[in-house]
């Protein structure tokens, strides 16, 4: 019988597909039903759950293990320059928990523009911030996905992108859309999970301006700022 079901087609189904059919195969009880309808009603929990789910799907480009935690989130907005000029624009919004922080930090929702890569994820954060102009679409293409958003300029770009785990020509080409896009001071905000920072090969036009390891994230995360030269 074992042998029989791993024929089953759905085993050679798209990961996707294949973590919808796990999830559907949890909530059939009556226990699990409510555990996960309670787990969804929990913003919180929601995002984990989301977040999770596609990890399993596209491990590579999520990068991490859970969502960015607050004090992550907090201290990256932080670095956000309020009395500039231009757009503020953050790649990886992911669940949400940099965008949040951005605006309670104070970036004006119309200064805002955010970029995620998964489907599943923009259709979550544009329904989280129904105020802010969310773009699906893979940061490799940033100067075609800001389109017209681009005459207005950018001021910040506040990076949640897995840039290590990416394949290195994915990581190269989005470094050369941050040097094509940014104006001379302005700046990039991003992580990385190791600690002792990005290698200035990644960044020949940036200017390293800070880094601050945050030890409240999981795992710790090294928050650094660039500066266009
Ligand atoms: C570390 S996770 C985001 C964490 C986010 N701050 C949160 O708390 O949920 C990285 C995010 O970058 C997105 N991503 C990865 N590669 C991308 C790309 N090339 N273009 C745009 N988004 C990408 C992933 O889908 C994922 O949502």
């Amino acid at each position: 019988m074992r042998l029989m079901e791993s024929s089953d087609p759905w085993r050679r189904a798209p990961k996707r597909l294949r973590a919808d059919r796990f999830l559907d195969g949890l909530i059939t009880g009556q226990g699990m039903k409510r555990f996960v309808k309670g787990l969804l009603q929990n913003p919180g929990a929601a995002s984990l759950a989301l977040f999770t789910r596609e990890i399993w799907a596209n491990p590579r480009a999520m990068g991490a293990a859970c969502p960015s935690a607050p004090s992550l989130a907090s201290y990256m907005a932080s670095r956000v320059p309020l009395d500039r000029d231009g757009l503020v624009v953050e790649l990886g919004g992911g669940t949400g928990a940099v965008t949040a922080a951005l605006l309670k930090h104070g970036v004006l929702p119309w200064k805002l523009v955010v970029i995620e890569r998964s489907p599943t994820l923009a259709h979550h954060l544009r329904r989280r911030f129904p105020q802010l102009r969310i773009v699906q679409g893979d940061a490799v293409q940033l100067e075609q996905l800001l389109d017209h958003d681009r005459s207005r300029g950018i001021g910040s770009i506040v990076s949640s992108l897995p840039l290590r785990s990416l394949h290195p020509a994915t990581t190269r080409a989005i470094g050369q859309q941050f040097e094509t896009l940014l104006e001379p001071g302005g700046l990039l905000i991003q992580y990385t999970y190791d600690l002792r920072g990005t290698h200035s090969r990644l960044l020949p036009h940036f200017h390293p301006l800070s880094a601050r390891v945050v030890w409240g994230n999981l795992p710790p995360a090294r928050v650094e700022v660039f500066e266009r030269k």
